[in-house]
């Protein structure tokens, strides 16, 4: 009964009453949110996770100029009916380059964080092109003016340097050593990309074998068609799940 008259003060008391209310909450905040300061990585390293080629990147951000995720999410949630349409739902580690993430909240098209490798690189051309010709029923709108926008990277040591500000590892090479390879050798690996009979060996040394050395859009000269199809056709291709397990003592 006691503590409960006690109580009566704080409640007749609007001061008092806020004063007592905001420690409640301060308390609870730092309780939430102080450890996450010290813990070293919220993400669990996942094998098989690299940055994006800078030819991937300026894909990315066509991608993100283009509006696409305002009607394509990529993200494939733990539930049965997604896992078995799209594939193993999408683990933390392969949005942790993503600047911003492209998770979405809107799907009038199908997810496509599982998209890379599912079509050949005509299949894109073609469905940008005329998303109808190749699905009839679609809403999706024409991108052909992408293949005809000739890009030569001449901002993309920029923005690997931007990216590498908020923490994506360009400062560092394959084994996590500090390097700045990735970032001096930007543009030749953005052109390298797009272009089988050049020396690409230095950009397979720099972000892994499986990397997608193509012209993607099968036209001479690297298009933004070029840069976006890279994208797609990567999203999702990194982790090999057939042998990932996840990390239980987490
Ligand atoms: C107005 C909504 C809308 C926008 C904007 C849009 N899409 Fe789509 N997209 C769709 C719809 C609907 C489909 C399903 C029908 C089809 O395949 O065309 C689709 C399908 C796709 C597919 C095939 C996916 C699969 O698994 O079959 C790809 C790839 C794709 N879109 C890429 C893009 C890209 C890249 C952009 C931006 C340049 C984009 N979309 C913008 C609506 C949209």
């Amino acid at each position: 009964m006691a503590i409960l008259d006690k109580h009566t003060i704080l409640e007749k008391n609007i001061t008092l009453l806020s004063i007592f209310a905001f420690l409640v909450v301060t308390i609870g905040g730092i309780v939430q949110i102080a450890p996450l300061f010290w813990l070293e990585n919220t993400i669990e390293d996942v094998e098989g996770m690299r940055p994006y080629t800078p030819l991937e990147l300026a894909g990315r951000d066509i991608y993100i100029r283009e509006g696409c995720y305002v009607c394509h999410s990529q993200m494939v949630r733990p539930m049965r009916d997604e896992v078995e349409r799209y594939g193993h739902y999408s683990l933390a580690a392969e949005s942790q380059y993503d600047h911003p993430f492209q998770w979405g909240s809107k799907r009038t098209g199908p997810d496509l964080a599982r998209l890379g490798g599912r079509y050949s690189d005509e299949w894109h051309v073609d469905h940008l092109r005329d998303p109808q010709s190749v699905v009839p029923e679609s809403v999706m709108p024409k991108y052909g003016f992408l293949e005809n926008r000739l890009i030569d990277g001449e901002h993309i040591e920029d923005l690997l340097r931007t990216h590498a500000l908020v923490g994506v590892p360009y400062d560092e090479d394959m084994n996590g050593e500090p390097s700045m390879d990735r970032i001096e050798n930007a543009r030749a690996d953005f052109l390298a990309q797009a272009d089988p009979d050049s020396d690409y060996d230095g950009l397979l040394e720099r972000y892994g074998e499986n990397v997608n050395v193509r012209n993607f859009d099968g036209q001479p000269g690297i298009s933004e068609a070029d840069a976006l199809i890279a994208y797609l056709q990567m999203l999702g291709t990194l982790v090999d799940f057939s042998t990932f397990t996840p990390d239980e003592s987490r």
